[in-house]
Order: structure tokens, then C-alpha cells, then sequence
């Protein structure tokens, strides 16, 4: 067994990446119960009580482990949810969007274990300086929030983790299908973490208009939407693709405000919608355990 099953408890290094507030215990336990390992998204949940009845609900549905993803920076309230969560029988949780040493120290008072998503490799040694027990290591074709400098993709990205970091690494962007799973592995990864295969599967709590663009979504349709300091890697669409034309400032243009908004309503002329280069590659929307299937067959 590897060192990166051995911390998951899974049948397969296979992890749901979290997706903003989309939460859905049903999916949750499909990837558990198709052999991954199902993650809930709790960057944005601060009311305790909802963490007890997501966890709940989960265990409900599945007797195979499954974490949590933690977004340090933007929720006040990770050490006590870190509480419920052990209370719960949750032993691995990742941690996201902030500096570890304000939350390691915690993840291991309860004995748990904790993975950190990283952008750029000096991070990842940080994180592991930090006590981590793995990192997740997202190359800049992932979807999700980046960074508005200079990126590497996951080719280059993870074999230099591999050779700086002794935990398990493990591939987050740019895997939809057995070839990336395969290719992730063979630079040196452990496991992968999948976003935009699994937001647009089957039991995915996205909305369809969501999932059709996913699917929609052709090579080099994406891009990376300017927030603040941050960027989003978004869908480029008809409404985006003028404004781009004519060099508009797109911060401006979108509030990041709006996202779940737009998200959920398929209206991507207020946010465009979210999602990796991975897209081009996904061209059904198919139950997580074949995708799952697909991965490792
Ligand atoms: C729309 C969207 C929202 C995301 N939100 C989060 C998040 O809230 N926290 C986080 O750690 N990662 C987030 N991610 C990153 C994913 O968990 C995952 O690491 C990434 O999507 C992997 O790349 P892929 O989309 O190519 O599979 C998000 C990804 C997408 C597509």
C-alpha cells in the first residue's frame, strides 16, 4: 500500500477536489463508495451545526472514510470544526488558501492527518516544514482560485515537488481520464485530486447549465478571470470573449461575489462559469464510479 492509501483509508488515491460551497453528502459518499476518497467543502461553512449534519449525513451513507477540505484564510472557526470533525470519525482532512502553521499545530493535537494544496513548489516545502503530511500540488491548468503571476503546469510542477519534498504528493488539475491518471503517476505523484471531472458527473450537486458547460468548453477555452490579488480559472463565453476582444478590465466587469449567483442560476453572463482546461477533455456527464472506473482500469 502506498504511503498516500495509508493516509486516506481509500481504495483508490483518488481525491473529490472541493468546490466553493457545493456540498452534497450523496456525492460525497458516491466517491467513497466507487473507491475515492469524498471530500466535503468547508472553506465557507462556519456554522458548526451544519458541519455535525453534513458529517452526519455522510456516515449515514457510506461506512468508507471521506474528509474535509479546510480554507485557512477565509473561515475562522477551522479549529472547532477540526473538533467536530474528529468527534465524527474524520482522520484525514486537506487545508487550502492560507498559511499552515496557523492550523497544523491543531490538525496534529487530534492525531489527524492533513494534506496542503499547493500552487507553486515553494510552498509545498513550507508545508511540509509546516508538518504536513502531503501535499496537493495544482499546476495552473486546474480550476479554481490561482494566482495572477507566473504559473507552472502540473509536467513541470510535480516532478520538482517530487524531488524537493519525503510525503506523498499528489496531482490536482488537468485529470479527467485514465491517461491523466496514468500521466500523474508516472511524474512521480502518489494520487490525484479531480475538480472539474467530478463537478460535472452525474450525482454532482452542480447545476446542469453548469455541467453543459463544462462540457461545451473546447481547447483553450478557458481562462483565467483577474479577482482582487487572486484569479479564477473560468469558461470563456460568448459575453467574455468580446470583452477580451477589446481589452476590457475584466475586474471591473465581474464581481467574484456573484459566482455562486451565477453558478447555480446558469446565468454566466454575471460570473462566467468555473472550471479547469481539463473541460476540453470531459465530453459526457457520467456517474463519478465510472469516471472512477475509467481512471484506474
Ligand atoms: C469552480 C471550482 C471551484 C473550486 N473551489 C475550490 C475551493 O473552494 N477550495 C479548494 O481548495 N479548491 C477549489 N477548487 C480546486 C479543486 O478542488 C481542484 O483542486 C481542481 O479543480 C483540480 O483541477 P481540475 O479542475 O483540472 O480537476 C475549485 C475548482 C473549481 C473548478
Amino acid at each position: 500500500m502506498s504511503q498516500l492509501l495509508d493516509i486516506l483509508g481509500s481504495k483508490y488515491p483518488i481525491i473529490q477536489g472541493p468546490i466553493g460551497h457545493l456540498n452534497d453528502p450523496k456525492m460525497v459518499a458516491a466517491v467513497c463508495e466507487a473507491g475515492g476518497f469524498g471530500m466535503l467543502a468547508l472553506g465557507f461553512v462556519q456554522d458548526l451545526e451544519k458541519v455535525r449534519q453534513l458529517a452526519g449525513e455522510v456516515k449515514e451513507l457510506t461506512d468508507k472514510p471521506f474528509g474535509a477540505n479546510l480554507m485557512i484564510a477565509m473561515n475562522p472557526n477551522n479549529e472547532a470544526i477540526l473538533e467536530f470533525l474528529a468527534e465524527a470519525g474524520v482522520k484525514t482532512v486537506t487545508t487550502s488558501a492560507g498559511s499552515p502553521k496557523r492550523i497544523y499545530p491543531k490538525i496534529k493535537e487530534l492525531d489527524m492527518k492533513a494534506l496542503h494544496v499547493t500552487l507553486a513548489a515553494p510552498l509545498a516545502l513550507k508545508a511540509t516544514e509546516a508538518e504536513a503530511d502531503g501535499v496537493v500540488v495544482s499546476g495552473t491548468e486546474s480550476g479554481g482560485l490561482r494566482t495572477t503571476g507566473p504559473e507552472s503546469t502540473n509536467l513541470i510542477l510535480i516532478p520538482l515537488v517530487c524531488d524537493m519534498v519525503d510525503v506523498p504528493v499528489v496531482a490536482a488539475g488537468g485529470i479527467a481520464d485514465r491517461r491523466g491518471y496514468q500521466a500523474a503517476l508516472a511524474l512521480g505523484a502518489q494520487g490525484v485530486q479531480i475538480g472539474t471531472a467530478f463537478l460535472a458527473s452525474e450525482e454532482s450537486p452542480a447545476s446542469q447549465a453548469w455541467k453543459e458547460a463544462i462540457i461545451a468548453c473546447g481547447d483553450a477555452g478557458t481562462t483565467l478571470l483577474p479577482m482582487g490579488g487572486m484569479a479564477m480559472r473560468t469558461i470563456i463565453n460568448p459575453k467574455m470573449d468580446k470583452l477580451m476582444a477589446s481589452g476590457a478590465d475584466l475586474t471591473k466587469e465581474y464581481n467574484m461575489g456573484d459566482a455562486g449567483k451565477a453558478w447555480s442560476a446558469g446565468d454566466f453572463d454575471l460570473f462566467p462559469a468555473g472550471g479547469g482546461q481539463i473541460s476540453a477533455l470531459i465530453k459526457e456527464i457520467k456517474p463519478v464510479k465510472d469516471i472512477i472506473e475509467g481512471m484506474v482500469s
